[in-house]
């Protein structure tokens, strides 16, 4: 369970949209009840240039602003509606920015951690792999990458996530969702990190109803 300190911060992140508009809201309080993204922060260091693709309409990244003033944040995102949503959030802040760039083509720039919340689904594997070279060529060797993912299995469970992505891509939440996902099996994850120059460990999260996985990742040494 997240301390009270980030619970605070995730109030905090999601009061800087309150003058949004009412569809980013919804989707915003959304996020922040049903993604467990304060569990997430904590495994985020606590200063340093941390990068966040796929950054949606910046709430993780708020919050990871809000949870410590030491990190500096960039927010990368394809959808430029998402972008506007999350520039008007940040109040004159310097640490944390927010551009449109897609995270396929464009590696991350050098940073200190990289996260990636529920977004590498989007893409087939060898794009997924693509993007994980790219963060391991803007780390540093022992720096973490942190995947909020869904992995495949024979379970009610990634029926209902895989339902779940159906239906929000049908509304037109996501951007770049196609009609099939790309969950994929934990061994195949764990070696595709493996072949793009990360060690990685799995961490199960199992407070919402779906197969949810945190993937916890060093940037290997070079070989
Ligand atoms: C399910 S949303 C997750 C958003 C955010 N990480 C969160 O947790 O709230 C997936 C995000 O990936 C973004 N996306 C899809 N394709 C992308 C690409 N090629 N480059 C950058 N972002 C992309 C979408 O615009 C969307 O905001």
């Amino acid at each position: 369970m997240p301390g009270s300190t980030t619970t605070a911060a995730l109030e905090r992140a999601v009061h800087r949209y309150r003058r949004a508009p009412l569809a980013a809201r919804w989707s915003v309080h959304g996020r922040a009840f049903l993604s467990d993204l304060a569990r997430i922060e904590e495994y985020v260091p606590r200063h340093g240039f941390v990068v966040d693709l796929g950054c949606g309409d910046g709430l993780f990244a708020n919050l990871l602003a809000e949870a410590s003033p030491r990190r500096r944040i960039l927010g990368v995102d394809i959808d430029d509606r998402k972008i506007a949503v999350a520039r008007a959030t940040i109040a004159g802040r310097d640490a944390l920015r927010f551009e449109v760039s897609d995270i396929v083509r464009v590696p991350p720039p050098r940073c200190d951690a990289v996260t990636i919340v529920d977004v590498l689904y989007l893409f087939a594997p060898e794009d997924q792999e693509r993007i994980l070279r790219g963060i391991a060529d803007a780390l540093a060797e022992g720096a973490p990458l942190i995947v909020k993912a869904q992995e495949a299995r024979i379970d009610p469970r990634y029926a209902l996530t895989y339902a779940q992505e159906v239906l929000s891509a049908s509304l037109g939440l996501t951007r770049g969702a196609r009609s099939r996902f790309h969950f994929a099996p934990r061994e195949t994850a764990m070696a595709m990190f493996g072949r793009a120059g990360f060690r990685a460990e799995a961490v199960e999260m199992r407070s919402r109803p779906y197969t949810d996985v945190l993937y916890l990742a060093r940037r290997s040494p070079a070989a």
